[in-house]
């Protein structure tokens, strides 16, 4: 059922939510220690030995395929002295060695041999394995969990997005990738969050690129703790694009719809409680993730697919996060000035957190 949010909040913030060192430790002790994140995609690690690090909070992890083709995740830290093992993204071949001292891993975690293993009888081998992260699998997304027995399963995190439409199968339709783009943002977490399900501003921030829709056409669906956008400003049909971005891509002359995407009816946004978030369109798919790294910044990746006639078009992977660089080139060629709202974004964002500290 969709959930009409209330005129009177039941909870607010206080500033320190927003600003203190110390409440973001907590969040990491008690949110992103525990809960689930977009990692990688499945087909990105295709062959045993095949990694790629990341971090999560405080944790370093490395998801891992192993010998038995199954995607493993563990916190990157050697058992002897706690070396991060890993770094960035490759093939770490049969086993993971850590580079400090030579203790060697098998990929499902075993430790195998340390050197001069004779000085070290005492230890407990088999306990002094790699230490595990929890993985859940939803259409090729791997999200990881940095807690070996999370509270909240992959299962009961995900299961309630089982009835939303997701229309996008990136390998069935042979989307391409375009590279990761990496934002920077001065702007406490929470705030990008709270702006991502803001749909009041739309229509006014955004109305020379996205145009709309009226906060009335907004509709938030709950699925568990994520949380689902549509436009229904089309005569109540659920959409996931705004009526304006269409009108403008086919003033552009149209851009390549990926098959099975063509039809209204799931979502434009997907918020996956508490840092990724997935906007498929009927052109394009994005994951992006959020990454605090202090109270007032917040590291933004994000991944968009597209079908492979884009490059074509393009000529490079220059896509970006959203339409709104397209309208703006669109501006630009069509001579009229552009006037892409979404450059004073940072600012205003800073701004915003800025006053929450000076409250
Ligand atoms: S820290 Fe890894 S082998 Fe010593
Ligand atoms: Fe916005």
């Amino acid at each position: 059922m969709p959930y009409k949010f209330s005129d009177n909040p039941r909870q607010q913030l206080p500033k320190e939510a927003y600003t203190s060192q110390e409440w973001l430790r907590r969040e990491q002790e008690n949110l992103f220690a525990k809960t689930w994140r977009f990692g990688c995609m499945e087909f990105d690690l295709p062959q045993a030995g095949d990694f790629q690090t990341l971090k999560i909070g405080n944790f370093p992890i490395a998801i891992i395929r192993d010998a038995n083709n199954i995607l493993r995740a563990y916190h990157n830290l050697c058992r002897h002295r706690g070396t991060e093992l890993l770094e960035g993204k490759g093939n770490v071949g049969k086993t993971i060695v850590c580079p400090y001292h030579r203790w060697t891993y098998m990929l499902d975690g075993r430790l195998r041999d340390l050197p001069n293993a004779d000085h070290f009888k005492e230890i407990d081998k088999p306990n002094l394995g790699l230490k595990e992260a929890s993985i859940g699998i939803f259409k090729e997304m791997v999200f990881i969990n940095p807690s070996p027995n999370p509270e909240l399963s992959f299962e009961d995190w995900i299961s309630p997005l089982h009835g939303a439409e997701w229309p996008h199968k990136i390998t069935e339709n042979k989307l391409k990738a375009g590279k990761e783009f990496v934002y920077r943002i001065k702007c406490n977490w929470k705030v990008f969050y709270e702006n991502a399900i803001d749909g009041y501003h739309l229509v006014y921030l955004h109305e020379n690129t996205l145009g709309g829709p009226k906060p009335e056409k907004n509709e938030w669906d709950i699925h568990g703790l994520n949380m689902v956008w549509y436009s229904t400003e089309r005569d109540e049909i659920r959409n996931r694009i705004p009526v304006f971005v269409e009108e403008q891509v086919a003033k552009m002359g149209g851009a390549k719809e990926i098959p099975g995407a063509e039809q209204p009816g799931y979502g434009g946004v997907y918020m996956l409680f508490p840092t990724t978030i997935v906007t498929p369109s009927k052109w394009s798919l994005t994951i992006s993730h959020m990454e605090p790294i202090s109270p007032d910044e917040t590291i933004l990746r994000a991944r968009t697919w597209v079908p492979s006639s884009w490059f074509d078009m393009e000529g490079a992977l220059n896509m970006p996060l959203d339409m709104t660089s397209h309208l703006v080139r669109y501006s630009q060629k069509t001579g009229r000035k552009p006037r892409w709202k979404q450059v004073t974004f940072k600012r205003r964002i800073y701004g915003y957190a800025k006053r929450c500290r000076d409250r």
